[in-house]
């Protein structure tokens, strides 16, 4: 559905010239939820802007279903926009307008519906986020959750297909954070739009994205599937996000390597072998013994995952044997 394809851009500061983007590809698939990830000025919201074209690229192309929109002029590109939702840190609301009227506002703009036909789809997106009862209310009677269920609800005014969150969630505490990704799963589910959101928080990639991008000083330095990406991080920005987040493994990893005598496996679980006693079966059949050194046991997104590593005590089979032993049973297995 997005192609962006080699875009930099350049931002002049102080007679310096700074990449905030630097030769950045992506592709982004219909329906799908994708995720931005990197830190403070790593060029994320100028990447966002940039697939709206509230910011143009120096250089490269940004297609949407195939339309290379950076070839548009002004009038054309205003009506593609029309079909692009955005979600903002900060809401951005207009506070002397009602919940309401902060919502008919894009209706209003984009023009063609008389007043009941803009008032009737105001109600149905109120409802559709659950704010049904706060529909008179200032946006200074909100609470930030509620905020941002209004501009949510503005975003989906003129029925994009794809919707844009800069960091939706990062004024938002954990339980909000926890309702307004649900609420964000939920439309993504229901509408079948694409959703690209940028964070700075692995949890918003895990419990939402299917897929992600890690972008780092103005460059991707990992793309892939959230699975892989998370079981399997390579680049050092990457392996450091999920540390922080505690989804990393690198401390324990240090602790083991000079505490641990005997070999160390690694299991990976993902789905359904997750659910299975897969360590106690193939322990009974090669008299493996292990000595438990740290797991995790999580969701991505909606697929169970797991990851252990576990000292060999004992095994009737030779240690290297085992990854073929576990193949079989659905798990990978690394001798470490
Ligand atoms: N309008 C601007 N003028 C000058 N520099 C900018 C401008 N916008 C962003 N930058 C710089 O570009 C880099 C990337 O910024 P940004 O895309 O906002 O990063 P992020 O959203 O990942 O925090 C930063 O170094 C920032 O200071
Ligand atoms: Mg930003």
């Amino acid at each position: 559905m997005i192609e962006v394809q080699s875009i930099s851009k350049h931002y002049q500061h102080g007679g310096k010239s700074i990449a905030a983007l630097d030769n950045v590809s992506l592709q982004i698939a219909s329906g799908e939820i994708y995720g931005i990830i990197g830190r403070s000025g790593a060029g994320k919201s100028t990447l966002i802007r940039c697939l709206n074209l509230l910011e143009r690229p120096d250089s490269g192309h940004v297609s949407l279903h195939g339309e290379d929109i950076t070839r548009l002029d002004e009038r054309a590109l205003q009506q593609r926009r029309q079909r692009i939702g955005m979600v903002f840190q900060h809401f951005n609301l207009l506070r002397s307008r009602t919940v309401a009227a902060n919502v008919r506002f894009p209706l209003e703009l984009a023009g063609g519906q008389s007043p009941a036909q803009m008032d009737a789809r105001v109600d149905e997106l109120l409802a559709l986020v659950g704010l049904q009862d706060h529909k008179h209310k200032r946006p200074s009677q909100l609470s930030g959750g509620q905020k941002q269920r209004v501009g949510i609800a503005r975003a989906l005014a003129n029925h994009p297909d794809l919707l844009l969150c800069d960091e939706a969630t990062s004024a938002l505490d954990p339980e909000t954070t926890d309702a307004i990704l649900a609420l964000l799963a939920d439309i993504n589910r229901q509408l079948g739009l694409t959703i690209v959101l940028i964070t700075h928080d692995m949890r918003v990639i895990r419990q939402l994205c299917d897929s992600v991008a890690v972008l780092d000083h103005g460059r991707v330095v990992e793309q892939g599937k959230v699975l892989d990406v998370f079981l399997a991080p390579q680049h050092a920005v990457t392996q450091s996000l999920l540390a922080e987040t505690g989804m990393g493994q690198g401390a324990l990893q240090g602790i083991w390597r000079q505490r641990v005598a005997t070999p160390v496996i690694k299991l990976t679980f993902v789905g359904e072998p997750t659910l299975q006693p897969v360590l106690d079966k193939v322990g009974r059949e090669v008299g493996l013994r292990v000595n438990l050194l740290s797991g995790t046991l999580s969701e991505i997104k909606d697929t169970p995952f797991g990851q252990l590593l576990a000292g060999v005590v004992a095994s009737d089979v030779d240690v290297s044997a085992l990854p073929a032993i576990f193949a079989r049973e659905g798990v990978r297995c690394e001798v470490l």
